[in-house]
């Protein structure tokens, strides 16, 4: 049970600055249980919290931990270069957040990302220990052989690399398309690991992370969702091999 002023209720949504917070609830603009709080000490139990401002309901959440369809053609980066960012694809409120992306993807790949506000779960789920398997579909410029999908089971050599690196999984699903999960994630894996092993990546689809699938969530391109705890169970609890 977490107890917060209203105030700082309202500014951990990413509502946003204090003082901002203090002139709406001054102003009447916040009600919980339907009715009007004008003073910003007044001290709430956030545990399942809702309340109305500007007559839309808010669910108080301590974290958020989100799902998005990325399309081509978006950065990750909060500071994005040449494209827009990701944030440009989730409410206002997510930015005063500071979600992160939860590793990256590259401008031009799509598919499923993950963000949050929780630096301690960001760093779990990519720590390089982790191992969390990341499915993705990957459509090649040149024919996919047996030789192709054989070299990126066995592993492949990457410039900076100590080691080969091997798929954990790879299957061929079209003439040019392969299905690929990784244990690790480098730096451009995929489209590195292709080229070493003499083919080119066209296009690029992340459609899964750990038993969370980009398929169950049905979001179209550039929608998002909120992940609940049944769904980050996905993410956390993988079953024991074998
Ligand atoms: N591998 C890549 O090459 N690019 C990505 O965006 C993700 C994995």
């Amino acid at each position: 049970m977490s107890k917060l002023t209203l105030d700082r209720v309202l500014q951990s949504q990413g509502i946003g600055a204090r003082k901002w917070c203090r002139q709406l609830i001054a102003d009447g603009e916040v009600a919980i249980g339907g009715v009007a709080v004008t003073d910003f000490r007044k001290i709430v139990d956030t545990e399942g919290l809702r309340f109305t401002l500007f007559g839309e309901e808010w669910l108080y959440r301590e974290h958020v931990y989100i799902a998005l369809n990325k399309p081509r053609d978006i950065e990750c980066s909060r500071k994005p270069s040449h494209h827009p960012g990701v944030l440009s694809l989730l409410p206002e409120e997510l930015g005063w957040r500071e979600v992160q992306a939860i590793g990256r993807l590259d401008h031009d790949t799509t598919g499923l990302l993950l963000l949050t506000d929780d630096g301690t779960f960001n760093h779990a789920l990519s720590s390089p220990k982790r191992h969390v398997p990341k499915r993705y579909l990957a459509t090649t410029a040149e024919a996919v052989t047996p030789g192709l999908i054989a070299q990126l089971l066995e592993g492949v050599q990457l410039h900076d690399e100590p080691a080969p690196l091997a798929a954990r999984e790879c299957v061929q699903v079209g003439p040019c398309q392969i299905e690929i999960v990784l244990a690790q994630g480098k730096y451009h894996q995929v489209k590195r690991m292709l080229a070493a092993a003499g083919n080119h990546c066209a296009a690029l689809q992340r459609t899964s992370i750990g038993r969370l699938t980009l398929d169950a969530l049905g979001l179209a391109e550039g929608e998002w969702c909120y992940l609940e705890p049944d769904r980050l169970a996905l993410l956390r609890d993988e079953p024991a091999p074998g």
